[in-house]
């Protein structure tokens, strides 16, 4: 029978996620079985592991993800060598928990973020918002012989959305709670916000991206201090904060944004981090002092946010943490302090290791697409409908 009659048909569904967020530090490669019991989504995960990209990958992504250099041959060719990278990990992952590919149902590609242009621009007398992901499922799909869903922002972006944040749906798939309202925070090289309202409407949910959370950091520590990042917050401890330069950094037009919205490199990459290296020069500060600074942006921008924002916060019980900003002690300590008496844990506690939350993200993407259900959630993205997201590549 044809294979995509197979997956629809198919009750208990074996799929692979993959995921290099806009911290370009790897690929998080998951395995999860998803299934519906009762028109409710059952995801157990089986396997996880991130597999990081050598230097060179990781400098030709930040190379061609800063809007000020172009070089077209060099993307449509890394677009070839990243799929061929995310299939060579989803057969080692495969192979490293000890499972067999002809197990495996689908994998779901989220790609690597080159732009994410979501705010409607003007070309040829159109307004448009256009994302760039590479790391082709075509590749994915023929190299590995697995079905593939991959470029999954582009439908709901083609539903006049901004095609992110898509968390939130699977926040509310794992953890909402009836009865309990929480928020979750993933911490990537953006931090993005889910509130879940503690009801059993989808609708209820919304979120957005709140602003940097690793990646100034990140971009910071590997300037002045030659490391990818800052291990446990180390460095933002023994820094100060300068209030004036926070309070500069702070007026950045996107911070007083209203929902929906989400960002990137774009507006928090290179121009940025020139700003605060002028800053620096100009006044004298001390690298680790900037290293706290924008750390303290980070969780003071999410805290704002989500004081500002949200009307449901005075119920709200509980704050779950995800993405690899859970292993920076300085934001998890802070975050504590600004979210206080609100409990604060992270995704350990519901049993997903906090790395793995958006590869299993996009492994329920893939489930959803094959399915035919829609996975964006209008009120988020601001889309105008519902869509199913992604391009399905049959292996
Ligand atoms: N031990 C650690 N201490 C501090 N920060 C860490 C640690 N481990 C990971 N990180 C941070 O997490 C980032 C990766 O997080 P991730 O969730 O993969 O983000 P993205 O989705 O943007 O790739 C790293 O770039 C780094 O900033
Ligand atoms: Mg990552």
């Amino acid at each position: 029978m044809n294979k995509l009659i197979l997956l629809i048909k198919k009750k208990r569904l074996k799929i692979i996620g993959l995921l290099s967020g806009t911290s370009a530090d790897g690929v998080d490669a998951c395995l999860a079985e998803i299934m519906e019991i009762k028109g409710r989504m059952r995801i157990r995960q089986l396997a996880f592991k991130t597999y990081p990209f050598s230097e060179d990958v990781g400098n030709l992504i930040f190379k061609l993800s800063d809007p000020t250099y172009q070089n077209l041959d060099e993307l449509l060719r890394l677009d070839v060598v990243l799929g061929k990278f995310f299939a060579r990990k989803a057969v080692k992952l495969i192979k490293d928990f000890g499972y067999e590919k002809k197990e495996i149902d689908l994998i779901g590609s989220h790609g690597q973020t080159i732009r994410h242009l979501p705010r409607p621009f003007l070309c040829l007398g159109q307004k448009v918002k256009a994302p760039c992901h590479i790391g082709d499922p075509s590749v994915i799909a023929g190299t590995t012989g697995i079905t593939t869903v991959g470029d999954v922002r582009r439908a709901d972006m083609a539903s006049g959305g901004e095609g992110a944040p898509l968390s939130p749906l699977a926040h509310f798939m794992l953890f909402n709670s009836p009865g309990t309202p929480q928020v979750v925070l993933n911490l990537g090289g953006i931090a993005n916000l889910t509130i879940l309202p503690g009801t059993e409407i989808i609708d209820d949910v919304w979120g957005f991206d709140t602003g940097p959370a690793n990646m100034i950091v990140d971009s910071l520590t590997k300037k002045y201090f030659g490391k990818k990042f800052d291990r446990d917050g180390r460095i933002a401890f023994s820094g100060k904060v300068n209030l004036r330069l926070l309070t500069f950094l702070k007026k950045d037009g996107y911070f007083k944004r209203k929902p929906p919205k989400s960002t990137g490199r774009e507006r928090f990459g290179k121009g940025f981090l020139k700003k605060i290296a002028e800053y620096k020069k100009m006044h004298r500060l001390k690298s680790e002092d900037l290293v706290t600074t924008v750390s303290e942006l980070s969780v003071q921008t999410i805290g704002e946010s989500f004081f500002g924002l949200v009307k449901t916060k005075k119920q709200i019980q509980r704050l779950i943490l995800a993405g690899g900003g859970v292993h920076n002690q300085y934001f998890t300590l802070r975050l504590k302090e600004l979210f206080s008496p609100i409990e604060v844990v992270t995704s350990e506690s519901f049993g997903y290791n906090p790395d793995s939350i958006e590869a299993l993200t996009f492994a329920l993407f893939a489930y959803l697409t094959i399915k035919g259900r829609t996975g964006n959630i209008k009120k988020v993205t601001g889309a105008k409908k519902e869509a199913v997201l992604g391009k399905i590549c049959l292996g």
